[in-house]
């Protein structure tokens, strides 16, 4: 049961593939508390996913938007605002792709062409979202914008390539517009640094399972789902939290305030080389 606590608001939502999306899941609550909003997604996405049956069960359009097109994102915050009678009060941004994370390329042997699309895909576009709306004074005042990081922005996980620089330059972004925005027009920008999650995307990066499970133990509260996003990122968008911008919100049960946990001790068999000297 929903609360309404987004009755009224206005929104686009990048990102939902299938239901495994964690795009998805913020769709389906927006919905259940009280938003509309419009669909984002690439032309491919939409030929390959099943968006059209998250259209059709929240009674949102979809808008095919490639999130580097300046032109595509004019076109998608300019229909937006006409099916929804008005200016926009939330976007989700939950886009990344690696090409070099998709082809498993030891990072010490990247494909720049594949890096700089992962920056311009998954770092950049929120930059030209952004930058499209403010141009266009698209947004609300107290407009949220939300989006997805990961820890491996910060710290150094050994598979996540240059999905680690690309989400770099996105935090970086969500602090810097988040001051320029935050003075035209007091809008919010912020992104969740989320816990490992059950994705398509997910699963294409090497180890993924392993590292799930490992993330799982390390969390005092366990990883955060897609669902338990959703819940966060709803509040995001509410005016509950009118005064939170420019922040990197960890939203990962506990684990990057932690060094070790008894579960990962009791789960790791020492090897006899650790001990020779
Ligand atoms: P997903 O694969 O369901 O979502 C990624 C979406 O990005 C897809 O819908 C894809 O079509 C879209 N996309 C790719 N290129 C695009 C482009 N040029 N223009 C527009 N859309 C494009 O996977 P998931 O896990 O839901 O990912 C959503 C976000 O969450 C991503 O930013 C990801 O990096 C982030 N994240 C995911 C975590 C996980 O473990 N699944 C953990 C932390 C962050």
């Amino acid at each position: 049961m929903g609360y309404n606590l987004l009755k009224g608001k206005r929104g686009i939502i990048f990102g939902a593939l299938n239901d495994t999306s964690i795009a998805w899941k913020v769709a389906e609550m927006a919905y259940e508390e009280g938003a509309t909003f419009t669909l984002s997604n690439t032309a491919f996405a939409l030929r390959m996913g099943k968006i059209f049956e998250l259209s059709k069960q929240c009674h949102a359009e979809v808008i095919p938007a490639d999130v580097t097109s300046i032109k595509d994102l004019e076109h998608l915050l300019n229909k937006s605002q006409e099916i929804l009678g008005g200016k926009i009060d939330f976007i989700l941004h939950s886009v990344g792709m690696s090409k070099n994370v998709i082809k498993n390329r030891e990072y010490t042997d990247l494909n720049y062409e594949d890096f700089l699309k992962t920056i311009d895909i998954s770092g950049l576009s929120l930059h030209k979202l952004l930058q499209t709306a403010y141009k266009m004074d698209a947004l609300n005042k107290y407009g949220s914008v939300v989006t997805l990081t990961y820890i491996g922005a910060q710290k150094a996980f050994s598979t996540y390539s240059d999905m680690s620089q690309a989400k770099a330059v996105l935090e970086s972004i969500v602090r810097n517009f988040g001051y320029h925005y935050g003075i035209k027009n007091k809008v919010r920008i912020n992104s969740v640094s989320q816990s490992p999650t059950m994705s398509s995307a997910a699963k294409i990066v090497n180890g993924f399972d392993s590292f799930y499970c490992f993330a799982g133990k390390m969390s005092p509260l366990g990883n955060a789902t897609a669902e338990d996003f959703a819940n966060y990122c709803i509040t995001l968008f509410s005016d509950l939290t009118k005064k939170v911008t420019m922040q990197n919100l960890f939203h990962d049960g506990g684990f990057s305030s932690m060094g070790i946990s008894n579960d990962v001790l009791l789960n790791y068999k020492p090897d006899p080389d650790c001990f020779k000297v």
